[in-house]
């Protein structure tokens, strides 16, 4: 039984020695493809593999058929937007995710942005704090929560909107939980997105909301950048020059972004939001984890494919 790890953007060592003890003990073996660019490497390594673990790894069709033997592929995080799901039910593949698992450290990535953000991207000028400052959080999932948790320590007034979360489970989490979401953009000068992207989400967070935002706000995304409607989010921000963006996934016009609001937009070089040992211990154990005992015991918990 051979588990292939291919990642493009690797695991702390860490993670990877953590994973190989229990692909090991269970018999089976593992085949490490790390920080590989070409295509054809991925297709070339899962050929004859039973069973993955990716990150933000694209697994489509043609990943599928070439992968014969492939029974299950493990997605460590969160996102699995990037695994063609149709595509993996019709070749009789089990996908997975591992929710929560990097959730804190994705979290604190919001924050680190949120500061840099607040601080006028450390320029030297007089910034603003975050302390009794209102943030929303749009989609209240496993790092919305965390956003939560954390936001509370800054002293911040905590907001959330979410279609499918019940609002007394935001409420019981001491967070005001608001009817409908413009009304959260409205009133908070602080929104970090966590939305997963589908066709539902993708393109919806533009002009119709954010030009709701109070003056001087930040807009924070550690989700994906297809939530974003790009064209709309720049014409707002030529507008709207009190407007901040802040971003751990680069848009697709990137470069745009930094030319016109070199003082108000700052990305990542490349998604760290979940690039901490811990993150990937946690997302990498569980991933392993669940491999074996989906192939010993035919566990199906946090398929997402069914
Ligand atoms: C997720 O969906 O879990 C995060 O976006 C992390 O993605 P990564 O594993 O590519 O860092």
């Amino acid at each position: 039984m051979k588990v292939l790890v291919a990642t493009s953007k690797p695991f702390a060592k860490v993670a990877v020695d953590g994973i190989r003890d229990i692909i090991e003990k269970a018999g089976f073996e593992l085949a490490l493809l790390e920080k590989y660019t070409e295509k054809s490497a991925l297709l070339e390594a899962a050929a004859d593999a039973d069973a993955m673990i990716i990150r933000s790894d694209v697994i489509d069709n043609e990943v599928f058929d070439a992968a014969k033997k492939l029974k299950i592929v493990v997605r460590a995080g969160a996102g699995y937007d990037n695994v063609d799901l149709a595509s993996a039910t019709a070749h009789g593949v089990c996908v997975m995710n591992t929710p929560g698992q990097n959730a804190n450290a994705v979290a604190e990535l919001v924050f680190g942005m949120l500061v840099y953000a607040v601080r006028n991207f450390y320029n030297g000028t007089s910034g603003s704090e975050l302390l009794g400052k209102k943030i929303g959080i749009h989609a209240f999932g496993n790092v919305g929560r965390n956003v939560a948790r954390i936001a509370k320590g800054f002293g911040m007034d905590v907001y959330a909107y979410d279609a499918y979360c019940p609002k007394d489970v935001i409420e019981a989490a001491g967070v005001h939980a608001v009817d409908n979401v413009e009304d959260m953009y409205r009133t908070c000068q602080v929104i970090s997105l966590h939305l997963p992207a589908t066709d539902e989400t993708k393109n919806s967070i533009g002009k119709k909301l954010v030009s709701l935002m109070p003056k001087n706000s930040v807009l924070v995304n550690s989700a994906r950048k297809e939530i974003i409607n790009e064209v709309e989010l720049i014409t707002l921000m030529q507008k709207r020059d009190d407007l901040k963006f802040v971003t751990d996934i680069q848009p697709a016009a990137n470069g745009k972004f930094a030319e016109l609001f070199a003082d108000r937009f700052f990305s990542t070089p490349k998604k760290m939001g979940a690039q901490t040992s811990e993150a990937n211990i946690n997302a990498g154990l569980a991933a392993a984890n669940q491999i074996v005992g989906f192939i010993n015991d035919g566990c199906t918990k946090f398929m997402v494919n069914r």
